[in-house]
């Protein structure tokens, strides 16, 4: 099987990249590397076919490939896709970019919840498999058991996205802040005489300053937040909020009488974890022990964590669950409302489960390796 690679120098193309290596799913492919900007670089692996960059606008090239594997972005698969489908080029296109999704011929990925709709979906012939929005899939991957149990009546998703979903340049700027920030109060905060509440009134005229880094965010996110994510529909609602039900009922197959799922997508200042206090309406009571039961056992992936204190303060957190394909899952009880009304707090990394790693699976998918 022939292989391109687009976009692997990338944040979530070198997060693929690694988790193919450490899988060893490249092992047996006839791999080529392109890029935008390096091409007749010596290629990132050894064992690539091509042992210099190709030029990711090259369509002739391309449309040798078997399978071209893309996390290059958007604008990418808006230039070479339809083209290179135009000129009759057949093969497996696999991108974590949001520009196909919608598309009717497009299936999303995420093998956990709809491996049997992407299988079926091969074996109709279809050609494009997409990774879904990060949020989406974690939701999706944290209320597995409830789904796939056909017990979801409604969920609010009340989010708490990390800057990795806004682009590296934006996780730069936040760790930057950081920095500003601290170097703004340091002296006060050194000196125990000095009121908290002086510390605070500095710090907020400092992260009002002009001389703050927000050149990505367009204001503070360290010290504070951003209630709005992505694109302004015009609607009220922004576009990270739109795609959570419309890519969540395609995921899981139900369009036709789609799932209400709504919520107020906020920025946090946390790295690559999106974390998302969830209400959930089941469509009947259960006992929680039950529910409990559905989600732990969901896939291997997911982790049911101890609705106390200390288990949420250890488990529950961004910081626990970077770098991790741990989806854990907590917060969980009954709501005053009634005993079909659920809280939760889930969270997962957004590199991995969130980008990189529907996409490496789905490449062992079509191998039959999976
Ligand atoms: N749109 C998401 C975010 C990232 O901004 O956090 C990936 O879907």
């Amino acid at each position: 099987m022939r292989v391109g690679i687009v976009g692997w120098r990338g944040m979530v193309g070198t997060v693929l990249m690694q988790r193919l290596q450490a899988e060893g799913d490249l092992n047996g492919l006839s791999v080529r590397f392109y890029s935008t900007s390096a091409a007749g670089q010596p290629a990132p692996i050894r064992e690539a076919a091509s042992q210099v960059v190709l030029d990711a606008h090259d369509l002739a090239t391309l449309a040798a490939e078997d399978v071209i594997l893309t996390a290059q972005g958007g604008d990418y698969t808006s230039a070479v896709h339809a083209p290179l489908r135009a000129m009759g080029w057949n093969g497996y296109w696999i991108d974590a970019a949001s520009t196909l999704r919608m598309q009717p011929q497009a299936v999303l990925v995420l093998d956990p919840l709809n491996r049997a709709a992407i299988e079926s979906a091969l074996a109709a012939g279809a050609k494009d498999f997409v990774g879904a929005n990060c949020t989406v899939s974690l939701m999706l991957l944290g209320l597995a058991g409830l789904f796939k149990a056909g017990l979801v009546d409604w969920i609010t998703a009340m989010t708490y996205q990390a800057a990795s979903g806004a682009g590296a340049a934006h996780m730069r700027e936040l760790v930057e802040q950081m920095g500003f920030a601290h170097r703004c109060v340091s002296s006060q905060l050194a000196d125990p005489s000095v009121s908290v509440l002086s510390i605070e009134e500095s710090l907020n005229a400092a992260l009002k300053s002009p001389l703050l880094p927000a050149a990505q965010f367009g204001g503070p996110l360290a010290g504070s937040l951003i209630p709005w994510i992505d694109a302004d529909l015009g609607t009220g609602q922004s576009k990270e909020e739109w795609k959570g039900m419309v890519e969540a009922n395609k995921i899981l197959g139900s369009t036709h009488a789609p799932l209400a799922l709504d919520g107020i997508c906020v920025r946090v200042g946390a790295m690559r974890c999106h974390s998302q206090a969830l209400t959930i309406k089941l469509n009947q009571e259960l006992p929680l022990a039950e529910i409990e039961d559905l989600i732990a056992h969901a896939h291997p992936w997911v982790r049911l964590i101890a609705n106390n204190r200390e288990a949420s303060v250890r488990e529950l957190s961004p910081v626990a669950v970077s770098g991790t394909l741990t989806v854990p899952v907590g917060r969980l009880r009954q709501l005053p409302m009634g005993p079909a009304y659920l809280s939760a707090f889930t969270l997962g990394d957004q590199l991995l489960w969130g980008a990189a790693e529907p996409l490496r699976r789905m490449l062992k998918l079509l191998r039959g390796t999976l």
